[in-house]
């Protein structure tokens, strides 16, 4: 399973790739609007940071002639920009457009195996499940991965899974068992997913016992 990171701050961008574990970037409305800054000026930084990796950057209008519209000005911007379309009826027209015109698509907003389903259909690249807000309505969102999971592989059908509003670890490595092909997570859950107290408690020992041992190697 592959990673992306689920922002728009490009300091955060920038720290996960130098780690060199990152293979995307999605952001949404909200993660722009955090920022404060221009839309286009922002996915042109990206760009320039992570290079040719894919980078998921959202529509705003719901009607299906304006967001291909939106989303051609969008991949105008890189090869490496996926425009990113809500799951609507003119979300769904969207994607089938964008597709025919050789621009990738990542569908957002699904909450059920059937939206993925119509998602993939229509063409769409990536399709992003969004579990954490199931758990916040009190259901699970990682039997919908698992759901979405069993019927593209059952139907051998090419749209990558993008496991998003993830909110911690466990949900990255569950989403990896259930076989999402990606999990969209926030920097902070990188650095959750670094650590270990057994890791920091062995470096200390490490280091205490070369001291002791008195060498001059480096
Ligand atoms: C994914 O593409 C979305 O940007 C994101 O994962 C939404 O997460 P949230 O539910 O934490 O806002």
């Amino acid at each position: 399973m592959k990673l992306f990171i689920d922002t728009a701050n490009v300091e955060d961008i920038r720290k996960a790739h130098e780690l060199g574990v990152i293979a995307g970037v999605t952001t949404n409305p909200s993660l722009i609007a955090k920022e404060g800054r221009d839309f286009f000026e922002t996915v042109k930084e990206i760009i320039s940071i992570v290079g040719s990796l894919p980078i998921s950057a959202e529509v705003i209008s719901l009607q299906a002639d304006e967001m291909v519209e939106q989303g051609k000005k969008l991949a105008a911007l890189g090869d490496s920009v996926v425009v990113k379309v809500p799951l609507t009826a003119d979300g769904l027209k969207a994607t089938k457009r964008l597709t025919e015109l050789g621009i990738k698509t990542n569908v957002t907003l699904i909450f059920s195996s059937t939206q993925a389903l119509l998602a993939a259909r229509a063409g769409a690249t990536y399709v992003s499940p969004f579990i954490g807000r199931l758990d916040d309505i009190n259901m699970i969102g990682m039997q919908l991965i698992e759901e979405i999971s069993q019927i593209f592989r059952m139907h051998d059908i090419q749209s990558e899974i993008i496991s998003a509003s993830v909110r911690h670890s466990v949900h990255v490595i569950e989403a990896a068992k259930l076989g999402a092909d990606i999990a969209t997570v926030p920097y902070k859950v990188i650095e959750s997913m670094m650590k270990h107290p057994l890791t920091d408690a062995g470096i200390e020992r490490f280091l205490a016992d070369w001291k002791g041992a008195n060498q001059s190697i480096f």
